[in-house]
């Protein structure tokens, strides 16, 4: 009886609260909305991508883009929790969380890639400065303590100058460094693509890109989210990944069919718009471990932080790991011995030494950074299956395509060649 009593309360209840119209608070529980701060700059595109596809729907995820006008702005509506989310890149993450994980980076967001540099040097128009050598004592334009800062002196120290040789002079306002530059009262000044594009067309003479450091991957933007959103919502942030991810891979199938978005939804000087090439954007990739360090080693060195924090910390993989698509298994022991048996070794070394092909020695390391846009493993496939696509400076156009392999044999001889770093 009690038990009966008991079940037609609880009937009751539930119809109750069903009857109960869906507010907004409560439709607010079931899908939390995730509020996401933007620069009007190239790296935020892929987010007005999805929400224009309706890719954040599919997931099941409410997403709200918010415009930001300055990095400061978007600094400030992460620290005040008024947004959740944003594309910043790993210095503004490392001072973020030089006391504790404030903000974790879920994914890259953009990076320079061998035709698609993110930041160059360039001289004043007419300037006699043509080559990175000249630059030394010379002021260079930069906002001070960001990455602008940082992956100028990267760029030019692998250029061979001495960093103690190197005069910056700080002026943030990126619109008013660009017009100093193009006036010359500025000899030289870091800008990001396209604006860095349009000062070249303006006459600027460029001295240095960081296309030099592709491998390293010193410059790029990240995807973060307030530390705080990751452990209350990870699912509506896997959501919010996935259709990136998809927004991404559909611009970089057809990267203009999204130019006119590009134009509507951030800052492009007229004098590109219609000649930038839009680069390709990073799918399913992540801050390595090199790269967060020597950003932070830098923080400190600059005296910036006064801690340095943590890459577990900072660069949570999981997300990735969780949606990233499914990999053929390839046995790497099986395409050890496919590159023997069918015949690769014979035009390739292990050792280094060139023959009829390029050595296969240190492959794993530049497979990724070789065509734009695409994957160590893709690339080695391509390279495997459609020799044509990509011919090997220095080389002629000789290798058979070896496009009847099976599959399995196919990601064994890929897995191997990753083995050889
Ligand atoms: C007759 C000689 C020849 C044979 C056999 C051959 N290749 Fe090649 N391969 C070349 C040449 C030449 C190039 C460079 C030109 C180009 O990119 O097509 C090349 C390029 C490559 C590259 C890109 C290398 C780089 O540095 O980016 C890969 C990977 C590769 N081959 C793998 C293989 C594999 C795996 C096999 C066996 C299944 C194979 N090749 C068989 C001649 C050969």
């Amino acid at each position: 009886m009690r038990k009966t009593l008991f079940s037609i309360a609880l009937l009751m209840a539930l119809l109750a609260a069903s009857l109960i119209p869906p507010g907004r608070d409560i439709r607010a529980q079931e899908t939390p909305t995730l509020r996401i701060g933007l620069l009007p700059i190239l790296d935020v595109l892929p987010f007005y991508v999805a929400e224009q596809a309706g890719y954040f729907a599919d997931e099941g995820v409410q997403v709200e883009l918010v415009p930001v006008s300055s990095a400061l702005e978007r600094d400030q509506l992460i620290i005040a929790g008024e947004i959740d989310g944003m594309v910043n890149d790993l210095i503004s993450t490392g001072i973020f969380n030089q006391d504790e994980p404030l903000v974790q980076i879920v994914a890259l967001a953009r990076r320079a890639y061998p035709d698609h540099p993110q930041f160059r040097i360039l001289a004043a128009p007419r300037s006699n400065i043509t080559l990175p050598g000249d630059l030394t004592n010379v002021e260079i334009g930069i906002s001070e303590n960001s990455v602008i800062h940082y992956i100028t002196q990267r760029i030019l120290e692998a250029e061979g100058v001495n960093a103690a040789d190197l005069k910056f002079r700080a002026e943030p306002n990126i619109a008013i460094r660009f017009q100093l530059l193009m006036e010359g009262q500025l000899q030289a000044a870091c800008l990001p693509d396209p604006l860095a594009q349009a000062a070249m067309v303006g006459g600027a003479i460029l001295i240095a890109d960081d296309t030099s450091l592709v491998e390293q991957q010193f410059s790029q933007s990240v995807l973060s989210f307030r530390t705080e959103i990751i452990e209350k919502q990870p699912q509506a942030v896997e959501g919010f990944l996935r259709a990136w991810m998809r927004a991404a891979e559909d611009i970089n199938a057809e990267p203009d069919a999204y130019r006119d978005l590009w134009l509507e939804k951030t800052n492009v000087p007229d004098s590109v718009k219609d000649t930038y090439n839009l680069p390709p954007f990073p799918t399913y990739e992540i801050t390595t471990q090199a790269a967060w360090d020597d950003t932070i080693a830098w923080l400190v060195e600059q005296d910036i932080v006064d801690n340095a924090a943590a890459y577990e910390d900072s660069v949570n993989p999981t997300f990735l790991a969780a949606i990233a698509p499914a990999e053929p298994t390839g046995d790497a022991a099986q395409g050890e011995a496919l590159f023997a048996s069918l015949g690769c070794i014979g035009c390739h070394s292990l050792d280094g030494t060139p023959g009829a092909g390029p050595s296969v020695a240190g492959i794993a390391s530049r497979a990724g950074n070789t065509v734009a846009g695409q994957s160590a493993a893709d690339y080695l496939r391509q390279a495997i299956v459609q020799p044509a696509a990509y011919v090997v400076e220095g080389y002629g156009p000789i290798m058979p395509a070896f496009d009847t392999l099976s599959e399995s044999d196919l990601a064994s001889l890929v897995a191997y060649l990753l083995t050889l770093e």
